[in-house]
Parts: C-alpha cells; structure tokens; sequence
C-alpha cells in the first residue's frame, strides 16, 4: 500500500509517497481502507517541525479518515469488518490504509458524504468543544478568527445555534469575506491590516465583544483582549499565526477570562460529552445546519501540493486527500 511519508522536516517537497506493508490493528484498534482523508493545518507545522509538537522522524501526518473497516484487533466491539467510519487517525492517516483507535471512531449515518463525513472526525467535535468551552450565553456576540479556515467556516455555521446573536468574523485577506458571509459572519474584519480591533469596536458601537474563538495567538490574541468586554470569555485552541502567546496576567484585571481547549482533554476527561456532542454534530449535519465546503480534493500523491495549499493561506473551507 502507499503512504505519504517524510523523513526530515521542511517544506511541502518532504513529503514523499513510499510503498509499506499493510499494517494490522493491535487490541482496540482497527483496520481503515481510506476513502478521504480530511488534511488539517497543524500538519504543515508538525511537518515543518515548528509546531508545539514537532513528531519523531520518519513521520506520516495525522489526518481525518473515512473509510471501510478492513479488520478489527482483539476487543474492538463496537465496529465490524464492512463498517464505513469516520476517525481521527495519529500518525499514519495519509494513506491507503490506516490504523484506527476504535474508542475515537465516529458513526456514520446512511448516505452521508465523505467530506460532510470527515468533519466528524475531528473538526466538528473541535469546533464544538470550544463552543461549549465558551458558555455563550443567548445574544452574545461572538468573535471567530480565521472564520474562512476548516474549523473557523463550521464555527461560524453553529455559533448562532448555541446562543450567539452576531458573529463577527476575521479573514486574513479580502478574498475571503464572502466566503466568510456565506457561512454565517455577520460582520468580516480583515485582521491582517492595522486597526483591525478599530473595526470590531466600530462594529460594536464601541462596546466590543463578548466571546472570541482564537485559533491564531501570538500578536492577535493580545490584540483582541483590547476589544473582549469585561466578563468576556476568550477560547484559545491553536497558534496558526506560529507564535505560542504570552498573556500578562494583568491584562485579566478587567474581568477577562482565556481558557484554553483541547479535543485531546475533552476526550480523555469528558468521553461523554464527546459521544452525545458526535450525535448533536451528525443532527446538525443531516438535517442541513452544518456543512462543509471543499476547497480542493487532490489524490494521495499530491499531498505535498495541498498542503502548499493550506500554507498559502488559499483554502476556504476543507481540504481532502483521496487515495
Ligand atoms: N485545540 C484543539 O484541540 C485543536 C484541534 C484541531 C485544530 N486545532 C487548531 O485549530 C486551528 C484551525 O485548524 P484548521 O485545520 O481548521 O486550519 P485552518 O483554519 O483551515 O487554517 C489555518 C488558518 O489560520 C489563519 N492564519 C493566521 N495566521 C496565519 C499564518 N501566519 N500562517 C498561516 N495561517 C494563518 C489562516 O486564515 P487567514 O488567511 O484567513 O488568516 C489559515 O487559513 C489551528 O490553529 C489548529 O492547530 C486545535
């Protein structure tokens, strides 16, 4: 079988397709034949070796797959051999066939897409445990960064179904604001030029906001402290912008509260949580409140293009690898 595989970290060029044998699930996993694989941001870090948690080498990147179960190891009981599934797969997603934690799989309803179905994986559950992480009281407004990105289109699609009453939402280009208003922003301000906060207060009439979605840090995060209103709420969840921020405590003398959230945590703490949020998440996709848009699907061996793609700073939406 292939799969994508670099053995140094670098740019895109890094990723290369190598022929492996098919590997066989240990106890309590199982054995995916990959339909789509859902390609996420951190990959481009993790392969750059910048990211929070640079992998050892030779590394295959993580990914969202949905696919077959092929085989199931000893003690998984709770998928069979012909199930279509959707799973969050650590090292080794880019490929033919994957290893699968059966704990983290997700159920898939009948005739659901591959891309509607990759978002269950991980993207979606993200999404809304920062939304629960938030406790977004009814009529809040809400700021969500990088509201065009994967995560960022499907918060800003759900935000108002858990309470809030205006979205505002943050693009790093103009390219990106209709999209954005597509998907549920009410207001699109482009972080990337200066003043930007000026725009959220303007927006606000000066009052700024309630809640603000970060999945970008460094310099932005501070920056939307300044428009976060007393008794706010920020939600810290990645570092896109490739700084890890360093919040002064004094800053949170005006009632501001940052929480960070981590899937990986609610999953371990909160498992839950986490199956009746999957079964709020597969409602909201069948019955039409959350979708996803795909910027490009592109086959496994071009991986190194999508993820040129995401570094670029191009996508609207998701991107899929198909094998
Ligand atoms: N906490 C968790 O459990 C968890 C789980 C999954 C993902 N995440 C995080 O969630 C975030 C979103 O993930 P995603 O896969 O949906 O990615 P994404 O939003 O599709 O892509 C990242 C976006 O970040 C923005 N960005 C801002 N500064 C950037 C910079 N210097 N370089 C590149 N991009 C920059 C870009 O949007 P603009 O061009 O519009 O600025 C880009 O599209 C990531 O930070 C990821 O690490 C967290």
């Amino acid at each position: 079988m292939r799969t994508i595989r670099y053995h140094s970290y670098g740019n895109p060029d890094v990723l290369t397709v190598e022929e492996v044998p098919v590997p066989s699930p240990g106890p309590g996993q199982v054995l995916i034949r990959s339909e789509a694989i859902g390609v996420n941001f951190v990959e481009t870090q993790r392969r750059r070796g910048t990211g929070p948690f640079p992998p050892p080498l030779p590394a295959t990147p993580n990914g969202d797959v949905v696919g077959i179960v092929e085989e199931v190891g000893a003690g998984v009981t709770t998928v069979a051999v012909g199930d279509r599934v959707a799973a969050p797969v650590m090292g080794g997603a880019y490929a033919d066939l994957v290893l699968a934690d059966a704990t983290f799989l997700a159920p898939l309803p009948d005739g659901i897409d591959a891309a509607q179905a990759s978002i269950l994986a991980s993207p979606a559950q993200t999404a809304l445990c920062v939304l629960k992480t938030a406790r977004i009281q009814p009529g809040d407004t809400v700021l969500v960064h990088a509201a065009a990105g994967a995560i960022g289109h499907l918060m800003t699609q759900l935000v108002r179904h858990y309470g809030a009453g205006r979205v505002i939402g943050t693009v790093g280009s103009p390219a990106k604001a209709d999209f954005a208003r597509e998907h549920g922003t009410d207001v699109v301000v482009d972080y990337s030029t200066d003043g930007w906060t000026d725009e959220v207060l303007k927006a606000t009439d000066g009052e700024g906001v309630d809640v603000i979605l970060d999945s970008v840090g460094g310099d932005i995060l501070l920056a939307g402290l300044d428009v976060l209103k007393p008794f706010g709420r920020l939600v810290f969840y990645g570092a896109s912008g490739g700084t890890l921020p360093q919040v002064p405590a004094m800053r949170l003398i005006p009632m501001k509260h940052v929480v960070g959230c981590g899937l990986d945590q609610w999953w371990q703490h909160r498992p839950d949580d986490i199956r009746s949020g999957l079964q709020e998440l597969i409602g909201h996709v069948t019955e039409g409140r959350l979708k996803v848009h795909v910027h490009a699907e592109l086959p496994l061996a071009e991986a190194a293009d999508a993820h040129r793609i995401i570094e670029d700073r191009a996508q609207l939406g998701r991107i899929l690898l198909r094998p």
